[in-house]
Order: structure tokens, then C-alpha cells, then sequence
């Protein structure tokens, strides 16, 4: 997805040679409102630009973080465009016509980018450097990691926009940011797994296991927090001793 006219050429060879029927009838359905072709082509070159600035936004704090404090907040980043299949679902679910006008105006995750921290205060100090970009713009924040979801689910959402610089305009392009850690990541890929073998009906002992998992998540990632700073503390005490007879 790093470069514009590879993801373009495979989005399209996609539809031709696997001949994916429902691919294709949601992707002519978008088409079908007589935005055209090249509407539904723009919008994607936008959402693919708006990801990767704020992928290099996060690169760049990555960096400066390890200059200032060698250490990594960020232990990696995925990112990815929605389809055109589940975005005319959602679409659907809603209550809207699939046009790409309704999609750019309602759908607030087509540009998902997933941030994944080692602790859960990494994820807050990164929600806080997001923030203070300023040519970022927060529009919805959900914290499901003070108010976790009844299916256990833990994360940090950001909806925000960026802005995308065309020749002729500029763009303020919707992104949904999750934030979450390592271990969060694990229970929520399961999670999903589970959700879609049962289509979201899975089985009661299932559910309440996930949930009791996610508490254990939660745990884990309290006591590798604890851990992590005792560990950062006695390092800065020796550091202090070693200076102090340094001195001497
Ligand atoms: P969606 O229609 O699913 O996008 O939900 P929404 O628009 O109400 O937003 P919400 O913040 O609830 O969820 C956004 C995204 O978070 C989802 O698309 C998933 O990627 C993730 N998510 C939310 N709830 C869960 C959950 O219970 N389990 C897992 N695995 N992921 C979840
Ligand atoms: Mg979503």
C-alpha cells in the first residue's frame, strides 16, 4: 500500500482476474450513483495519501522519542484501506445509498491506521502527541480502555482528520486511529476470529472466556507497566550512584 499506482493496479487486477463477484458488484455499486470511475479512483488516492502522512507522523515521533528518551513507544503500525464490498455493507447497515459522497461523509474508518505500544501509557502519550499536531484535527475520541466494550474489547480510538495537499485543493481526510498494546492486539485479533466463525453468535462459555481473558489482558499489561518502570528506576538510581562517585 506504499505506493499509490501498485495499490491502484492490484485493486484492479483484483476485480479482473479473480473475478470476484461481490468485489465487483460493491465496488459498480459505488460507481453506479454516477460519481464514475475516476471519483471512486481519487477518493482512494486520498485515503492512501492521508495514511501514510499519518504513518510518517508516527515514524517521526518514533524517532525523536528514541533520540530523547532511548525508547520506542511504537512497536509497529498497520494500515489499511477498507473495500469496496464492506464499505457498501456498512453503508447498507446504516441506512445509506451506496454513493461515494455517503461513504466520504459517513464511513469514518474507509483509512484505518492500528498503532501497537508495549505499555498502556505509551498509548496515551501517543494520543496526546496526535493531538498536539497541528495540522491534525480530533474529531471523536473512545476510550474503551477506561470503558472497555461487554465484549471485553480494549482500545484507544481517534476519528481525525488530515489534511491531504492535491494540486488545485486541499483535502481534510477522515482517519480512524486505534491505539492499543501488544496484548490488547492478541486478545483483539482472537477476538475477531471468534466473532466471525459465529457470526457473532459464538457459543455463552466463549464469550465469558474472552471476557475473563480480557481482564487477564488487562492485568498483564498493569503488572508489565509496574515492571517496567521499577526496572527504569533502579536503572536511573545506579546511573545516579555511578555520577555521584563519579564526582568524587
Ligand atoms: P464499526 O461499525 O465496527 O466500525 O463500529 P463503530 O463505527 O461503532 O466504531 P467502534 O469504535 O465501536 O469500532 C471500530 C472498530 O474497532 C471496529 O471496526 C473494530 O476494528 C474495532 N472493534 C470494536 N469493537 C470490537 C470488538 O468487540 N472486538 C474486536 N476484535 N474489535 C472491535
Ligand atoms: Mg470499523
Amino acid at each position: 500500500m506504499k505506493n499509490i499506482h501498485f495499490y491502484d493496479v492490484l485493486w484492479y487486477t483484483d476485480i479482473i482476474k479473480t473475478g470476484d463477484r461481490s468485489y465487483k458488484r460493491a465496488y459498480m455499486e459505488l460507481n453506479s450513483s454516477g460519481d464514475g470511475i475516476d471519483s471512486w479512483k481519487e477518493v482512494n488516492l486520498i485515503y492512501n495519501a492521508a495514511l501514510r502522512q499519518i504513518e510518517t507522523k508516527m515514524e517521526i515521533l518514533n524517532d525523536e522519542f528514541q533520540h530523547v528518551h532511548q525508547y520506542n513507544p511504537i512497536e509497529h503500525i498497520k494500515s489499511r484501506i477498507k473495500t469496496p464490498e464492506s464499505i457498501v455493507k456498512k453503508l447498507k447497515r446504516h441506512g445509506y445509498e451506496s454513493t461515494i459522497e455517503n461513504m466520504v461523509r459517513y464511513i469514518n474508518d474507509i483509512a484505518g491506521i492500528r498503532i501497537i505500544c508495549s505499555f498502556t501509557s505509551d498509548i496515551y502519550r501517543i494520543a496526546d502527541m496526535i493531538r498536539d499536531q497541528k495540522d491534525i484535527r480530533v474529531l471523536a475520541i473512545k476510550d474503551y480502555i477506561t470503558y472497555p466494550k461487554a465484549s471485553g474489547y480494549r482500545s484507544y480510538h481517534m476519528i481525525v482528520t488530515v489534511p491531504v495537499y492535491l494540486s488545485d485543493r486541499i483535502v481534510d481526510t477522515k482517519v480512524e486511529i486505534q491505539i492499543r498494546t501488544v496484548a490488547m492486539d492478541f486478545w483483539a485479533s482472537l477476538e475477531h476470529k471468534i466473532h466471525y466463525k459465529f457470526e457473532g453468535d459464538a457459543p455463552e462459555h466463549i464469550k465469558s472466556e474472552l471476557i475473563e481473558c480480557s481482564r487477564m489482558v488487562s492485568d498483564l499489561d498493569a503488572r508489565m507497566l509496574s515492571l517496567n518502570e521499577e526496572i527504569l528506576a533502579l536503572a536511573q538510581s545506579k546511573e545516579d550512584t555511578y555520577q555521584t562517585s563519579g564526582k568524587k
